[in-house]
């Protein structure tokens, strides 16, 4: 049996049992042989979003002058002309902690025409929101922020006594540890007995696409095929599959060293990234891997990332969970599961896979299809609260009629999460806008008005 390997489940309390402090820079070997210890949070750092009242010279000064005023440390600076006072200028400074930032920012308060506090530790400040990332290159700011690293490998894992996989688990970790934004997701040479554990797993689930995967899934896999080097006898690259994605949604994906909490993770799909892991799982187990493995990512979650209205779905998730309280996190993680990960979907009345987890795992694909487990409609309110086991047979799943529907059901869902603003994509510009204020929501109208103009000019072409 192949257990439901997951990248998404809630592991807030695991962070929580970390120990706190400030993080190494690099990977550091810990006790029991295990690498890194990547604290809470790795920037303890508090950004603070704000706008002068008016236009003056040195204004900036001003405001640094308070900061140099109680000691606390500048990390960044930087400035835009403001989207939410037109004629204004933003100032966004990322500062470190100190135990007198609660003051200097009431005395900002005081000379700013808004100010916003975000930060990682917002439970301990109810006027802050949480932090996400507002630019695409901020995925790099917590693409480190991981539970566990490389070779730190549960004693249960068929790979714990092998030293040779885990310093190739540490091998993996690094590429990902080390990558940056922009860069080119680095070529890996696998191994030939890694290409046998892949063909293994190639070879039993593609036997299955056919009467089982969804239609989209099937529609895709022959172009992975044809451009991605998908084979038995080959482990696909990231970087190509990244590139054909790319071309199809706009979506890429990221190498990740270890497990990113609900969160980061989430965030990451609303700029349409996906965190894929590299390395493949332990070849004394090749039908079972206790975490998300290369297998599980390119054969269950790339196919589906290249449908236009899966990735759209995907990337509701992520824009929902920028900003929004901890108890919903949970919640979208909890659509996540049921969706992404072990989502059904019917197709002229017969249930089909289009979730990972099950597209990835031969004796779950076949159980999930077979009629013994419990199906309900997707419905995100209630999907949201329901409890799942997570190493063994799921026995609830949720069937969604369309993606297109399971969209417009996440939208509406979304629009219940307490939160004062509103976010867009903005696919020029890689960064999430924030709506809270008229002249943004105004300029959102007028992109609208001009695409409509362009839709009513296409249909009177047609
Ligand atoms: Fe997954």
């Amino acid at each position: 049996m192949m257990s439901q390997p997951t990248n998404i489940i809630n592991y807030e309390k695991k962070i929580n049992e970390m120990p706190q402090g400030s993080p190494p820079d690099i990977p550091k070997l810990m006790p029991g042989g295990n690498y890194i210890r990547i604290g809470k949070d790795s920037a303890h750092s508090t950004c603070i979003l704000f706008a002068p009242f008016a236009e003056e010279v040195g204004v900036l000064a001003k405001f640094l002058s308070v900061f140099n005023k109680y000691k606390i440390n500048l990390l960044h600076i930087e400035s835009r002309p403001s989207l939410k006072a037109p004629e204004n200028y933003e100032f966004m400074v990322e500062c470190e902690a100190s135990q007198h930032l609660g003051t200097a920012i009431n005395e900002l308060k005081d000379i700013s025409e808004y100010l916003q506090i975000i930060s990682r530790d917002y439970k301990d400040n109810k006027d802050s929101v949480p932090w996400f990332p507002r630019r695409i290159r901020d995925l790099d700011r917590f693409a480190n922020q991981i539970l566990s690293y490389g070779a730190e490998l549960d004693a249960d894992h068929p790979g714990f006594t092998d030293p040779e996989y885990r310093a190739r688990r540490k091998y993996f970790a690094d590429i990902a540890f080390n990558y940056k934004h922009g860069q080119k997701l680095p070529h890996v040479d696998y191994t030939k007995e890694e290409v046998e554990t892949w063909g293994k797993v190639f070879r039993q689930l593609t036997s299955l696409y056919s009467t089982h995967a969804c239609k989209e899934h099937n529609h895709v896999f022959p172009l992975l095929v044809e451009n991605c080097g998908y084979r038995e006898d080959n482990i696909p690259q990231l970087e190509d599959i990244s590139n054909f994605l790319k071309d199809c949604t706009g979506f890429t994906l990221r190498p990740v060293a270890g497990l990113l909490s609900s969160r980061d993770f989430l965030a990451g799909l609303a700029f349409r990234v996906f965190h894929s892991t590299q390395y493949i799982r332990h070849p004394s187990k090749p039908f079972y891997t206790p975490e998300p493995d290369v297998c599980h990512e390119v054969l269950g979650h790339v196919p589906l990332f290249a449908d236009p209205d899966f990735a759209q779905f995907s990337q509701e998730i992520g824009l929902a969970s920028l900003g929004a309280p901890d108890d919903f996190i949970e919640k979208l993680a909890t659509c996540f599961w049921f969706t992404v990960e072990f989502g059904l979907c019917r197709e002229n009345g017969d249930l089909k896979a289009y979730g990972a987890g099950l597209l990835s795992s031969y004796g779950e694909l076949k159980y999930a299809l077979e009629g013994t487990a419990e199906i309900r409609p997707f419905e995100p309110a209630k999907t949201a609260i329901q409890k799942y086991p997570i190493t063994e047979y799921q026995p609830i799943y949720y069937v969604a009629e369309s993606f297109e529907d399971a969209k417009e059901k996440m939208i509406k869902y979304a629009a219940t999460i307490p939160r004062n603003f509103g976010v867009r994509y903005n696919a020029y510009t890689q960064s999430i806008e924030v709506l809270d204020s008229k002249p943004h929501i105004q300029r959102l109208v007028n992109n609208i008005s001009s695409d409509m103009s362009i839709l009513v000019d296409s249909l009177r072409k047609l």
